[in-house]
């Protein structure tokens, strides 16, 4: 399985820098190589902008967020048949900002899951427990209740196109990363909680850490067994610091073979 690298921009950047920064991305992306899969979710204003600078490079566009319908009154929102009207062909779902700040729920987030697939995009599904739940020792059962509520609907087929991201929410925007320890023993979880689907559904499913990752720690994080690669934030925003992190995700993809 190849390593993905996915940068979540968040509110940031403007017309000028979201251009700037895709095209220091795509400048560089005939060197990626085949071993790492790169994916941007700029905000919405520039996603129209972005697909049309990344057409025929390998980067991939996603959106941040979406309605869980197809059209209608929902004012200000954004459906996923949009999306993909436009060329997007991903989207984040269920990240712990929009779980928290707007109340996002699992059975919401389920719903913009089924959206997405729907309309043959890629959900990228986001899980993760709070520093509460962690000190408590309550994080496999969280991820658990987030990973059920939100997925246990789907059928193996659709599973299999889902992308998820482990994302402790102490780690994200606080510098504070999992150790690769702390990673892998939730990603382990989660993969055998896939494996109740069955083996396909298991081997096929990427599982990204996501969490104050950057070049620093990133080797250690992507080389573990469950580990297929990161979603990043803050480092998303820095285009030496995303394609360090592409290099680093392609030798460590390439010395799996
Ligand atoms: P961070 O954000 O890399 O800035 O911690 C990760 C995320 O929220 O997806």
């Amino acid at each position: 399985m190849r390593t993905i690298v996915a940068g979540n921009w968040k509110m940031n950047t403007d017309r000028a820098s979201a251009a700037a920064l895709v095209d220091a991305l795509v400048k560089e992306s005939v060197r990626f190589g085949a071993q790492a899969e790169v994916i941007i979710a700029p905000p919405f204003p520039f996603l129209a902008m972005a697909v049309e600078k990344c057409q025929g490079t390998p980067i991939r566009v996603a959106a941040q967020n979406c309605h869980q319908s197809e059209k209608g009154a929902h004012t200000g929102e954004v459906s996923a048949a949009m999306l993909k009207s436009i060329g997007v062909q991903a989207c984040i779902v269920g990240h712990s900002e929009r779980r928290h700040y707007f109340g996002e729920g699992d059975a919401l987030i389920g719903e913009k899951v089924a959206a997405l697939l729907a309309q043959g995009l890629t959900p990228l599904f986001c899980c993760g427990e709070q520093k509460e739940e962690r000190e408590s020792g309550r994080h496999f059962e969280v991820v658990t209740g987030q990973m059920k509520g939100a997925l246990g609907p789907f059928s193996n087929a659709e599973l299999e196109r889902i992308i998820i991201a482990y994302e402790p929410v102490w780690a994200i925007g606080t510098g504070l990363t999992a150790t690769k320890e702390q990673a892998q023993e939730m990603h382990a979880h989660i993969r055998a909680l896939l494996h109740t689907h069955g083996a396909s559904v298991a081997e096929r499913v990427p599982i990204l850490y996501g969490g104050s990752c950057n070049p620093t720690n990133a080797e250690d994080l992507f080389a573990q067994a469950d580990v297929s690669g990161g979603l990043i934030g803050g480092a998303s925003l820095v285009a030496e610091q995303f394609l360090e992190l592409v290099r680093i995700a392609s030798n460590v993809s390439s010395s799996r073979q």
